[in-house]
């Protein structure tokens, strides 16, 4: 919203369709715009508010807001606020009438976007239905529009601020949401809220900014918009009378190419712009609560978030992790002195010691980074560590108690199944611990403490680099819990030496790219394809099952080589693709005996090992040789190779790797 320099129409399209290509890396299957409609004389005040919406691709959209020749792309505006979305069904199939936004009536009154779920919408809709609404879409969020208007149209204030209606519905509401409203009655009004959604604020202003955003308790006396021009000679400022624009967004990469200058909103925050100023909102201050916003930069870069030479940001992100880890790794680990340290750990590190048991927490890929490095922090740590899918941990109301120590592990830090165990372990009194890769994401937000992985921006849905930052972040808290245990020095010198070339490894894995690709020309085809190994190496099968079943949708199953004998023994024969990872350490000869059993069956597995084990390789159909390193970190080079396998199965397949159908990279409802 800018009110001192007029936009067209078409740039405000522009913004509102880059917006959500940037989020398009969240999955979604539906797309939809409001924006101001074309006046019918210029003395006209009766706003129109214009609604696209189609299924599919953000393209698709894009197409369709060219083709309406009545919008008058060229027309001058003073408010230029407009909304967009793009939905991932929850409720209803994916079509234009089921996506966002959506609205109050035909003339448009409020209309609405919403992230999340609202889960007493059955009820609202039959309140409503009951009072005469009629509604279009099988979706939760249409009850908010209608309610808006019904609130409004039996409000008994005739001066009802936009804030004051919008705060009265969401009272009514139960659920997960961020929401942005816009209506014909407040033309030059924005009002946004969340609760249990993230949503933030970008500030693009010309002049540096360096205030913070005061809340406004509800006593402050409102300011009502009603019957101001359009083009109001008004504030356009943050406070002090700069000129700024405002982008709400539930992601920071949807505005970074605009500003990098955000401001997070919490649950129950009511951002309100009027005729340009922006102001937050809460009922009433709570004891200890900070009554300002801050402003703060984001270190993100446009460039960041581009897919450069690769043709899939998958494949970019897979490539990058020579680097990646080395983020992760960055001003932590002191290879002089063999010391880590987390900062954001090392104030809490005391009570962590004292602890009973470690619970590490996660969904999908970070679920998996827990289960790779179960066994490294049992050793350094010397507790009983627990690895818990967040939903099957909450289903079983997991006992927790004052002297758990819980960790959240998730990329994006939103996912809601990891959120809403982190809310529980809360309420049971445990220190809780993030490790993320999302700078103020609500996982990051409201753990005690926790580490940023700062793998970068991560895009493509099949999550990749974050994985092995996690991986590197969890192994690195463990030689943190070792530093003053001398019987371990030995053990920790070895992994702090395998950090240090793990880099280079890294680089000689992705130098088997070629190799891999040939494997896939034979493989892409089937049907099937097991994962097998055990020890330090399940983690592997697991996620580089996941990552194949995620984008190639050909069905995969990692499997613990020591229950081979208790069922899949049964799936062998030569027909069936089987990946073994058979490395140098403990289990080498169990899974020796292993590889036995899937020969003996007619078999023909694919074996990553070390290099030069002929004693495998003679026994393989094809092997994949990695370079050697430390026992607990090799499982960061054995599944690379399945990153890229499943990479190109899925081109060879002829699928979107990056936006694998039914998937979300973030997950944000439960
Ligand atoms: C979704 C994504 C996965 C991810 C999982 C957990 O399923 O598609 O790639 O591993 O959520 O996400 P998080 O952001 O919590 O790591």
């Amino acid at each position: 919203l800018n009110y001192q320099v007029p936009r067209t129409r078409k740039e405000i399209f522009e913004t509102l369709v880059n917006g959500l290509l940037r989020l398009e890396y969240r999955g979604y299957d539906s797309a939809g715009i409001a924006v101001d409609g074309p006046k019918k004389t210029a003395t006209d005040n009766n706003n129109i508010i214009c609604i696209i919406k189609t299924k599919g691709k953000v393209k698709a959209l894009d197409e369709e807001l060219y083709k309406k020749d009545s919008l008058d792309l060229d027309e001058e505006l003073y408010t230029h606020f407009g909304i967009a979305h793009t939905r991932w069904a929850t409720h209803g199939e994916p079509s234009p009438v089921n996506s966002h936004p959506h609205r109050s009536d035909k003339e448009h009154e409020f209309v609405v976007i919403h992230n999340g779920i609202i889960t007493n919408y059955k009820e609202l809709k039959a309140y409503l239905i009951n009072k005469g609404y009629e509604f279009e879409s099988e979706t939760d969020t249409e009850v908010i529009p209608k309610l808006t208007k019904y609130v409004y149209d039996n409000r008994e204030d005739d001066n009802i601020t936009f804030s004051t209606l919008v705060e009265r519905v969401i009272k009514q509401l139960e659920g997960a949401f961020a929401l942005v409203f816009k209506s014909r009655h407040f033309p030059s009004e924005a009002v946004s809220t969340r609760r249990g959604s993230p949503l933030l604020i970008g500030v693009r202003s010309e002049q540096e900014l360096t205030t913070d955003i005061p809340i406004q308790y509800n006593s402050v006396q409102e300011k009502n918009s009603h019957n101001r021009p359009d083009c109001p000679s008004g504030i356009n400022s943050v406070g002090d009378g700069r000129p700024v624009e405002y982008y709400f967004a539930s992601d920071a990469s949807a505005i970074i190419e605009h500003t990098n200058k955000v401001l997070y909103l919490e649950d129950n925050d009511m951002a309100v712009v009027i005729g340009g100023e922006l102001s937050i909102r809460r009922v009433k201050q709570q004891d200890g609560e900070v009554p300002v916003r801050a402003i703060q930069t984001l270190q993100m870069e446009l460039q960041q978030i581009m897919k450069g030479n690769f043709d899939a940001f998958m494949q970019k992100e897979i490539f990058e992790q020579p680097e990646s880890v080395v983020n992760t790794m960055r001003g932590r680990i002191c290879f002089d002195s063999n010391t880590v340290i987390l900062g954001g750990l090392k104030d809490h590190l005391k009570e962590i010691k004292r602890c009973r048991r470690l619970i590490v927490i996660g969904c999908g890929t970070s679920f998996h980074a827990a289960v790779a490095t179960r066994q490294v922090l049992e050793e350094l740590t010397e507790l009983s560590v627990m690895v818990e899918l967040a939903s099957d941990f909450l289903d079983r109301n997991t006992p927790v108690f004052r002297d758990d120590v819980c960790f959240f592990i998730s990329q994006s830090g939103e996912t809601a199944d990891t959120l809403m165990a982190l809310r529980y372990c809360k309420g049971q009194g445990a220190l809780t611990v993030g490790i993320t890769n999302t700078v103020g994401s609500s996982i990051c937000r409201e753990t005690d403490c926790g580490v940023h992985v700062n793998a970068g921006p991560e895009i493509g849905v099949a999550s990749t680099k974050a994985y092995t930052s996690q991986f590197v972040a969890l192994t690195m808290f463990g030689l943190m819990m070792s530093e003053d245990r001398l019987s371990l020095q030995p053990r920790r010198m070895e992994i702090i030496e395998g950090f240090k070339v793990l880099p280079e490894l890294i680089k000689q894995v992705l130098a088997l790219d070629e190799k891999i690709k040939a494997i896939a020309d034979e493989l892409y085809e089937q049907k099937s394809l097991l994962v097998m190994g055990r020890g330090f190496h399940y983690a592997t099968c697991l996620e580089g099952a996941l990552k194949i079943k995620e984008i190639t949708y050909m069905h995969s199953e990692g499997i613990l080589a020591g229950e081979l004998k208790h069922g899949p023994l049964a799936l062998i024969d030569k027909d069936m693709p089987v990946i073994m990872i058979i490395m140098k350490d403990a289990c080498y000869t169990k899974c020796q005996n292993a590889l036995q059993q899937v020969t003996a069956r007619s078999g023909r597995p694919i074996i990553l090992c070390c290099q030069d084990d002929h004693e495998i390789s003679q026994m393989a159909y094809h092997t994949i040789e990695l370079p050697h390193t430390v026992d607990c970190l090799q499982g960061i080079l054995s599944v690379i190779p399945l990153q890229l396998l499943s990479f190109h199965l899925a081109v060879l397949r002829g699928y979107d790797v990056d936006f694998p159908r039914n998937l979300a990279k973030s997950v944000t409802v439960e």
